[in-house]
Order: structure tokens, then sequence, then C-alpha cells
């Protein structure tokens, strides 16, 4: 089967619905693929959708585990099966498939016999190192499912569109070179890059709780979901209901015929960060009506001091089409390049990541309202993103207690954040919820 197949959007339509199945397929959905103004293929509501509604569910072609050595650090190491979280101790091989294939997995799922294909593939490759959980091998593991798909599956993945890139081979070579008897086969090769380019241009990294206290994160492919076109203010919102099921749904009111998008980017990141993100990570130039705002709706995520000595105003981007914009201050209009206000914008990133990371939360409260005032306007979105950690993590302290005054700090920055929410016309969105509920 060629890896480049000249599918038309309404076949590919149909091969969605049938992936769907009775089960996923409502009756009448709400929902229509169709070819988009924006980009390829996108997904266009055939009625009006209220807010808060489910939109469309979709399930999984292919699921596997995140395996970035951040996930593997941040969050528990799950079964590879069935993704329940599992206690590690200092002994890493006690979690290990016990026939040696190096992969983490359940007592249950090394009984049954979902496993057992995919650990004689990698049994048969032999892992450098037998005794470790290796990240690089762990991220192949969705890429290898990709090759055990039957006839019309395939079909389906090699239609999602596959962006290419020098980084995806090297993600592939990284792989390989943890195994001794890697095939040299060019075909197989060819069919792991190609699934490497499907999967970082159409995954979604998400997370459930449901199966337990821990979240345990996975990345999957959803053949449906993965039609939506990004804007940077969305209608639609994903979240993972379990590690094989996703759920889109109406942040807002959508008219009928309109497109159905979602973010492919934090909500809260400032112009410049969205679409240097959108232009590595996705391969293409966000253009959207908040990309071409330089306010951002008034919200000003990406202002930065002005850097003429003695004024104190604010520097919103000149330009909005290009990725390395010139700078103007709203108070003396000086004007500065990219590259200045970049620096600037990195240094500001950085004294406040490093804080996060090493700030019990009363620190961290004192330097947001008394520190960062004199480097960072308000209104900046790192600024913004320290207080949603402080809020994050006041709201998973177990055993520390607050005062008064950190209390009512939290209750600012949260009402800080809803009216920004607004002002971005956010909606009823995931991030929203979270914050209302303080369940970050
Ligand atoms: C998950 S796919 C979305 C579906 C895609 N349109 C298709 O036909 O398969 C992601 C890709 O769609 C394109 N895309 C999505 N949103 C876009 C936007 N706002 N502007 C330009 N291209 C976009 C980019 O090529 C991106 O890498
Ligand atoms: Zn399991
Ligand atoms: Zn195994
Ligand atoms: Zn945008
Ligand atoms: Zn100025």
């Amino acid at each position: 089967m060629s890896l480049k197949p000249n599918i038309s959007t309404p076949e590919l339509a149909k091969l969605i619905n049938v992936h769907l199945g009775e089960k996923y397929l409502k009756e009448t959905p709400s929902w229509k693929v169709l070819d988009s103004p924006i980009s390829g293929r996108g997904i266009f509501a055939v009625r009006d959708i209220a807010a808060g509604e489910v939109i469309l569910r979709d399930r999984a072609l292919v699921v596997g585990p995140r395996g970035t050595k951040e996930s593997c650090n941040q969050t528990p190491v799950a079964c590879v099966v069935c993704y329940k979280p599992l206690e590690v101790n200092d002994d890493e091989s006690q979690i290990m498939c016990k026939n040696g294939c190096t992969l983490p997995l359940c007592d249950s799922c090394s009984q049954g016999n979902r496993h057992s294909t995919e650990c004689e593939l990698f049994r048969r490759w032999k892992p450098k190192d037998p005794k470790k959980v290796i990240p690089h091998i762990l991220r192949l593991v969705s890429i290898v499912r990709c090759f055990f798909l039957n006839d019309a599956q395939r079909k389906l993945f090699l239609s999602l569109q596959p962006h290419s890139d020098k980084y995806y081979m090297l993600e592939l070579q990284r792989a390989v070179a943890c195994f001794e008897n890697f095939p040299k086969d060019r075909e197989m090769l060819e069919y792991f890059y190609h699934s490497v380019c499907v999967f970082n241009t159409n995954a979604f990294d998400g997370g459930s709780r449901e199966m337990g206290e821990e979240e345990v994160r996975v990345r999957a492919l959803f053949p449906l979901a993965a039609m939506l076109n990004h804007q940077c203010s969305p209608n639609a919102d994903h979240h993972f209901e379990n590690p094989e099921t996703i759920v889109i749904t109406a942040v807002r009111p959508i008219k009928g015929g309109e497109e159905i998008v979602t973010s492919y980017t934090k909500l809260l990141w400032g112009t410049m960060t969205r679409r240097m993100f959108l232009k590595m990570t996705k391969h293409f130039e966000c253009c959207c009506e908040r990309c071409m705002d330089p306010t951002e709706n008034g919200t000003y995520l990406s202002a930065l001091f002005c850097r003429q000595q003695g004024c104190k105003g604010i520097m919103i981007p000149v330009q909005t089409k290009t990725l390395q914009p010139d700078w103007r201050c709203l108070t003396c209009e000086s004007v500065f390049p990219h590259s200045k206000m970049a620096r600037y914008q990195d240094f500001a990133l950085n004294t406040i990541n490093n804080r996060i990371n090493a700030c019990s939360i009363s620190d961290m409260i004192t330097f947001i309202n008394d520190m960062c005032p004199r480097f960072c306007p308000p209104s900046n979105y790192v600024l913004v993103e320290a207080k949603l950690n402080v809020i994050w993590r006041m709201s998973r302290a177990t055993t520390e207690v607050f005062t008064e005054e950190q209390l009512k700090c939290k209750d600012r920055y949260r009402a800080e954040l809803l009216e920004l929410l607004e002002k971005l016309g956010a909606g009823e969105c995931t991030l929203k919820k979270l914050i209302t509920e303080e369940r970050l």
C-alpha cells in the first residue's frame, strides 16, 4: 500500500464513519467532515450547537505511552497495555515484562495475550539495556502498533496528514539505537518514519484520572478528532474520557456551517510563543484573528516593558503576519527588533520558571506580587502562568496551612484568570472548569 494514497474527502469521511462504528457514530451527528478554508480537511457543524454540548466522541486507532523523558519523571510509569499506574521502587525490573522486552507491564496484562506480538518483536530486536525502562523505547511502542493495523485501519491511518521533519527522523534513530538487532529493512523503516510523522502531526497527548488518583498520560491517534484544525481562540475543547476515548465539547455556541476548531497550544500563551510552537511542531503559521490582534483581545498577554531608558510604557508587536515582528512602545513609540524582545521574553520566562521549580508556595506569592512587577508587566503570560501554578499547588497541598492573606491572593489570581479567559472568548473551556473547581 502506498504511503501517500490519494483519497478524496468524502471517501475519508466514509472510512471515519466505519471506524467510529455504531457505538460512537450517533444516528444524526451534529458534524460533518468537509474541505476546510483553513487547511485541508476540517470538521463542520451541520446544525447549531449549544455551549457545553458534547459534539463528538472518537475512539483511538492507536494508543501508546507518551515516553518523553519529562513524562517519565513527572507521571507514574504505566502499564503499556492497560495504562494502570505501576508502583516503582528502586528496582525498575520489578515492573517490567517478565519475558524481557523491557516494557513496563502490570501483572494481569503480562498474563493476557494483548502484549504477546509486540513483546516478541521487541525481544527479537534485543534491547541493549534490558534492566531499564527507556523513554525512547516507550515512545516507539505506538509507532510499532501502527505496523499491526489491519488493511482497513491502515487505509485510514495513511489518509492522515504527515508532516516530515529532520527531528522526527532523529526520534526514530534514537529509538533504533536502543536495540542490537533493529531490522535494516528499508520499507519497514520508511513505514516507521511515516508513522512518526503522522503521530507528531495528529496525535493527542492526554491523561485520564478515572483509573486511579494519579494521572497517567498517553498519546493517541483519533482519526476523526485528527480532522480538527487549529485556532488560537477555539470554539471547542477536548478531554480524554479514558486513554482510548476523546470527547470534543463546544465551549461556546456554534452556528450550523461553522468549522469546529480546537487549540493545539496552551490557551494562555502569548502570540510569539504560540506561533513559534505551531510553526515548529505543526508546521504552519497561524493567521487567526487572535494572532492578527497585537493586543490579543485587550489581554496584552504578550506585552513587555519598554526597553528605552526611563520609559515605563509597555511594548507590543507591530506587525502580525511575521514570526519575527518589531515591537513598539505604546507610550514613547520607540521601536525595537524582535531579537531584542525575544531575549527579554526568554529572560522573564526563565527567571519565573526557575522560581516555580524551586520556591515554596509562600515565596512564590511574594515573588509574583513584589518582584515580578519590576521586570514583567502583570498582563504578560509568563506571570499569568505563574499565578496558575500557585492556584494549582495550593489546591493540591494537603498538609500546608495557609494564611488569610495567601488565601486572598489565590482568590484574586483566580478572578484575574477567569477575567482573562472571558476576554479571550474562551467560553466553557476545560481550563475555566479547572480554575472554577480548583482542580488544576
Ligand atoms: C491534525 S491536522 C488537522 C487536519 C488537517 N487539516 C487535514 O486535512 O488532515 C493538523 C494540520 O492541519 C493544518 N492546520 C491546522 N490548523 C491550521 C491553521 N489554523 N492554519 C494552517 N494550517 C492548519 C496544519 O498543516 C497542521 O499540521
Ligand atoms: Zn496492564
Ligand atoms: Zn513483553
Ligand atoms: Zn492563531
Ligand atoms: Zn517607551
